[in-house]
C-alpha cells in the first residue's frame, strides 16, 4: 500500500551495498505482487468493460515488472537464482509424478478464488 505520509521513507543518504540492494529488490517484488493483487481484485469487482480492460492491462504490466525484478535478483544474487531454479525443478518433478505435462497444464480449468468467494465459504 502507498506510504505517502512520509515523503522521505524511501530515501537514504548514501549508496547501498549489494546486499542491501538485493533486499530492496525483494521489497520491490513484494510491492509489485501487492499491486497485481489489488488491480486484479478491482478487475473482478467491476462490470465496467473499460475499467476492466485498463486495470487488467496495468495488472499485466505489473506481472512483467515482477519478471524483470526476478531476473535482476538472479543477476545480483546468483545463489538465490540457483535456489529459485531448484524450486522450479521440484514442481516440474511433481507434475511429472502426476503425469501432467507443464505445457498442457490448464489453470483455467480450476475455478478462480477471490477474496469475496473465500468469505462466502
Ligand atoms: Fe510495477
Amino acid at each position: 500500500m502507498p506510504s505517502f505520509a512520509n515523503p522521505f521513507a524511501g530515501n537514504v543518504n548514501r549508496k547501498i551495498s549489494n546486499e542491501e540492494l538485493v533486499q530492496a529488490i525483494r521489497l520491490d517484488i513484494a510491492g509489485e505482487l501487492e499491486a497485481i493483487y489489488v488491480y486484479d481484485a478491482h478487475v473482478q469487482a467491476t462490470d465496467n468493460p473499460i475499467a476492466k480492460k485498463v486495470l487488467a492491462d496495468i495488472r499485466d504490466e505489473e506481472k512483467a515488472h515482477v519478471g524483470e525484478l526476478m531476473a535482476l535478483l538472479r543477476v545480483l544474487d546468483p545463489r538465490e537464482g540457483e535456489l529459485f531454479a531448484e524450486g522450479e525443478e521440484e514442481v516440474r518433478e511433481m507434475l511429472e509424478d502426476l503425469g501432467i505435462q507443464e505445457k498442457t497444464l490448464d489453470v483455467k480449468a480450476v475455478p478462480a478464488k477471490t477474496v469475496g468467494s473465500l468469505l462466502e465459504e
